[in-house]
């Protein structure tokens, strides 16, 4: 069973949402696979980019906007961050060697998810952002246990 657990914050600020991120970075560990929802400058690249920093990646973090799939090396795991809004159909990604990320020992960020669909891994979590303004919604859903246990344990930490 992988009951489904959820959590929902107000961000205000792109600072904010960075000292979230940093948070949130803390409960993630390979294997993990996260989606990203949220409609076009939602703040999905902003977030990762947070995470990446909470991790402790200390280089660039570019939106894979035309390579689609963005390889990291950070201490403790390979992390992926895939963007696939350009994405012609799904079955492009074995082109771009989906097959080389071994989920079961990486991390994947993925934007866009949607449009991979069939060809990814099994997700753990999904976040989604509304954007009005600077201002965020940010929600969580789990999709697996592991996923409902980082929300459980995200919630104890910030209350
Ligand atoms: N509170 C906030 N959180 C995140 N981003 C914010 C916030 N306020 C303003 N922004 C701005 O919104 C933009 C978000 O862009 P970003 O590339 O992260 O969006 P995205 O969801 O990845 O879009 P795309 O679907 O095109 O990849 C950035 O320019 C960022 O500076
Ligand atoms: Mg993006």
């Amino acid at each position: 069973m992988t009951g489904s657990e959820f959590y929902q914050q107000l961000i205000e600020t792109e600072a904010q949402l960075m000292e979230w991120a940093e948070q949130f970075s803390k409960l993630i560990s390979a294997p993990c696979q996260i989606h990203f929802e949220g409609n076009l400058g939602a703040g999905k690249t902003t977030l990762v980019r947070g995470i990446m920093r909470g991790l402790g990646y200390s280089g660039l973090v570019q939106s894979p906007t035309y390579t689609l799939i963005e390889p990291y090396e950070i201490k403790s795991a390979m992390v992926y961050h895939l963007d696939l809004y350009r994405l012609g159909n799904a079955e492009e990604l074995e082109y771009l060697g989906i097959r080389d990320i071994d989920a079961d020992k990486a991390i994947c960020f993925i934007e866009w998810p949607e449009k991979g669909k069939g060809f990814l891994p099994a997700v753990d979590l999904v976040i989604k952002l509304e954007a009005d303004q600077h201002t965020r919604l940010l929600g969580m859903s789990s999709v697996s246990s592991k996923g409902s246990h980082i929300i459980t344990q995200l919630k104890r930490a910030l209350d």
